[in-house]
């Protein structure tokens, strides 16, 4: 087997795409590994997934604490696994400047649209209402601009003529399920 890079993956959440993450890093000719799944969220199903999963996981609660220190054990917990590459699944928090900086073209992160479309929050609520004919979901670098570094891959999702938000949304996660592991492994061969 070839030598894997260590992914760590940051989630708040349910985790899908970080489990199709996990999924495809089975493979022997993945060229990464999961080496850590890490959340600001103890109870985010994720984590019981991944570590159902045979994954080392990681909680801390940013909850009390300045941003920096909650950033430093973050950080501390990903570069004891060993962690290359970080890939945001769902992480529902702003990482700071200095946290970009420090890891500076090595964050990755998935989102819902097809940017520089729709950056934040609401993406399938806002595609609807404005009348596009066409969604889908972006794999980007992570710089200090919220979901605006350069883009490295994205699928594209019809929008039918009964679609809603979730409807949508189901759909077009389907295709981040598939995006997100292709361009990842891509990524790390970099
Ligand atoms: C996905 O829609 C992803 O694009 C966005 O947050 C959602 C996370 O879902 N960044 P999951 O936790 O991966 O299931």
């Amino acid at each position: 087997m070839q030598d894997k890079r260590r992914v760590g993956i940051l989630i708040s959440g349910r985790g899908s795409n970080m489990a199709a993450l996990v999924e495809a890093s089975r493979s022997d000719d993945c060229p990464y590994e999961v080496a850590l799944v890490a959340s600001d969220r103890p109870q985010a199903a994720g984590l019981t997934w991944a570590a159902d999963a045979g994954i080392a996981t990681f909680a801390q609660s940013p909850k009390g604490m300045a941003k920096a220190e909650y950033e430093a054990k973050i950080d501390a917990a990903l570069r004891d696994a060993g962690v290359e590459v970080i890939a945001l699944a769902g992480y529902m928090r702003l990482l700071s400047d200095d946290f970009v900086a420090r890891w500076r073209g090595r964050i990755i992160n998935i989102h819902p649209s097809l940017l520089p479309k729709y950056k934040g929050l609401d993406t399938h609520q806002r595609a609807l209402a404005a009348g596009d004919a066409v969604a889908g979901c972006s794999v980007h670098i992570v710089t200090e601009e919220l979901d605006g570094g350069d883009v490295l891959g994205q699928a594209k999702v019809a929008i039918l003529p009964d679609d809603t938000a979730e409807s949508l949304a189901g759909r077009v996660l389907i295709e981040e399920h598939r995006l997100y592991p292709k361009i990842l492994a891509e990524f790390v061969k970099r």
